[in-house]
């Protein structure tokens, strides 16, 4: 309808995508070839199936796995920032884990700037921006997690091509059997070289976890933040100081299976409670999704309107991480 059409033009920040997670079909089935992985079906649309989290995450690898080099990480990130802006994306801070990819013998000054060529080439031929978050895949472990940090702060005392683009550090995958804490040596690393710290949490985990992610980690945002509700403590926090929470309400009914329908979600719950509580995608293309079909789902399944939609977009320019002279411009 109207509304969708417009939901779709408004000018949207997206701060919860991993660009993985945005490699087109049709690209997948190309890189697979080419690099000559087996996919389990040529068909991406039957590839894109899953039941719970950590179903989703073997299809998540398989498509990482696509990715064979400096030029394929150009091509997605390029492709990732076409297919965002044409949805009204102006500003985004999107995830790469590389861990699968370091282990394979890549390395991360090239993926670094393999992702920051085709993102530069994209943002000269759409405006969006986009800025970079690394992140440590939990399936690996924290020592993994803390040797990634290390390399990523070395890069950058490098002056390496495209790492200023790299501005924080994030967490993702499994959350089954990890301990929040064990990640502190890798955040210690990354606050102290001056990065930005986010975290996945709260997907299948419970609230005590988000509020270890800001008590021990230290972190300044949290991606997804689920249960955040469950505890009154943490809210108030959260709610009085503005720690933004990036939900992606689509993805947590699809991907999590967090609640059966978008209706059942408790985001309009996390807005009213007062939390800075973004709206954002995840993984578009393995979940049929961009980010102005992700704004039209959750004004339709929460009876919001445009004036709340602006709202909720211009809490995406205050939780990103801009300067504040240039997210004047978003507003
Ligand atoms: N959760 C955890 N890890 C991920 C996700 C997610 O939704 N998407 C890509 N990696
Ligand atoms: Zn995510």
């Amino acid at each position: 309808g109207p509304l969708a059409a417009a939901l779709d033009a408004l000018p949207k920040v997206e701060l919860h995508c991993h660009l993985e997670g945005t490699m087109r079909p049709s690209t997948l089935v190309e890189l697979a070839a080419r690099n000559g992985l087996r996919l389990p079906t040529s068909d991406p649309t039957e590839l894109y199936r899953y039941d719970s989290l950590d179903g989703f995450l073997e299809v998540f690898w398989t498509v990482q796995s696509a990715l064979g080099g400096r030029d394929d990480w150009a091509r997605l990130a390029h492709e990732s920032l076409l297919d965002s802006a044409a949805h009204g994306v102006v500003h985004t801070e999107a995830f790469f884990t590389p861990a699968r990819h370091l282990a394979a013998g890549q390395d991360l000054a090239s993926v670094v700037a393999g992702l920051d060529e085709g993102l530069a080439a994209a943002e000269a031929e759409t405006g969006t921006r986009c800025l970079l978050i690394c992140d440590m895949d939990r399936a690996f472990g924290p020592e993994a997690g803390r040797q990634l940090v290390e390399e990523l702060v070395a890069l950058r005392r490098a002056g390496s091509p495209g790492v200023d683009r790299v501005v924080g550090v994030g967490m993702d995958s499994t959350e089954l059997g990890i301990d929040t804490r064990t990640y502190l040596p890798a955040y210690d690393v990354a606050g102290a070289a001056g990065l930005r710290l986010t975290g996945h949490q709260g997907e299948n985990s419970p609230a005590s976890a988000i509020a270890a992610c800001l008590d021990v980690l230290g972190l300044e945002r949290i991606d997804h933040g689920v249960p955040v509700l469950d505890d009154p403590e943490l809210v108030a926090r959260m709610a009085g100081e503005r720690v933004p929470i990036t939900v992606c309400p689509t993805s947590n009914v699809v991907i999590a299976h967090v609640v059966e329908r978008l209706e059942e979600h408790p985001y309009p719950r996390m807005r009213a409670a007062g939390l800075l509580a973004t709206v954002n995608t995840d993984d578009p293309a393995l979940s049929d999704l961009d980010l102005g079909k992700e704004y039209a789902a959750v004004a339709a399944a929460f009876g919001y309107g445009w004036d709340d939609m602006v709202r909720i977009a211009l809490d995406g320019v205050e939780a990103c991480w801009l300067d504040d002279s240039d997210k004047r411009p978003l507003r």
